[in-house]
């Protein structure tokens, strides 16, 4: 049968209605991030299941995320680190910051979120002396597409055997698909996956769920 736009959306809304149960706080995050003028552009709660499940299946200690925006994505990734687990979330705006910080404390993460602030591409590298390589379980990427091969460049020797690199819109957003050749965000997404995809110690596929995930495995 082939995929048509309206079968497309069916699938995205029969995913989200059937994966995506979650709770009160998580469901009501964004209307209120939204009110509070942050833009609407965190994962689904399907996708964020996804990530609290891949999270949950490392050894959970120590997580990184680039781009927080409102927290709805960390608060998911956080539930599925272990007790001890630790996740390090970067946002350049204050703004979406300070609301990520209040929404942790009300979902009971705040002791194991530690949120930076600044440009991924200056944080990313301070974060990069201070983390031993090889010690991290799961990197999320979800800041800005036309960055991702160089935050690849950045956080591919801190991952752990074993570890993930998961990263979101990787076949598309809301302005682009990975078929419209000339868009920077299109062509960087393109880079990073061939990237991970032919790295020798990694193992990674694209799930087609929602705007793409990729989802890379550290196997040496
Ligand atoms: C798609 S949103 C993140 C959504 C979030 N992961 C979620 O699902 O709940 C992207 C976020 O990355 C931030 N961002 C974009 N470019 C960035 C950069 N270069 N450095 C740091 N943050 C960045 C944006 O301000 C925005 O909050």
């Amino acid at each position: 049968m082939d995929m048509t736009d309206e079968r497309w959306r069916y699938t995205g809304e029969y995913s989200r209605e059937v994966f995506g149960r979650q709770d009160a706080h998580l469901a009501g995050l964004m209307s209120e991030a939204v009110a509070g003028g942050l833009p609407d552009i965190a994962v689904s709660a399907d996708v964020g299941r996804l990530l609290m499940i891949l999270t949950s299946m490392t050894r959970g200690k120590l997580a990184i995320e680039v781009g927080t925006l409102g927290g709805y994505s960390a608060i998911w990734i956080a539930r599925g680190l272990a007790g001890d687990g630790r996740l390090i979330t970067i946002e350049r705006e204050p703004l979406y910051a300070d609301f990520a910080q209040a929404q942790f404390a009300r979902a009971g993460v705040a002791d194991r979120i530690e949120g930076r602030r600044g440009a991924a591409l200056d944080i990313l590298p301070q974060l990069a002396t201070e983390i031993e390589a090889g010690s991290v379980d799961v990197v999320f990427l979800d800041a800005d597409k036309t960055e991702y091969p160089d935050y690849w460049a950045i956080v591919r020797p801190l991952i752990v055997a074993g570890g993930l690199i998961l990263a979101d819109n990787v076949l598309g957003a809301g302005s682009w698909w990975i078929d419209n050749e000339d868009d920077p965000s299109r062509i960087a997404a393109d880079r990073f996956n061939r990237l991970v995809a032919s790295d020798p110690d990694f193992e990674a596929v694209a799930a087609p769920l929602r705007q793409g995930v990729l989802i890379g495995r550290r196997m040496k």
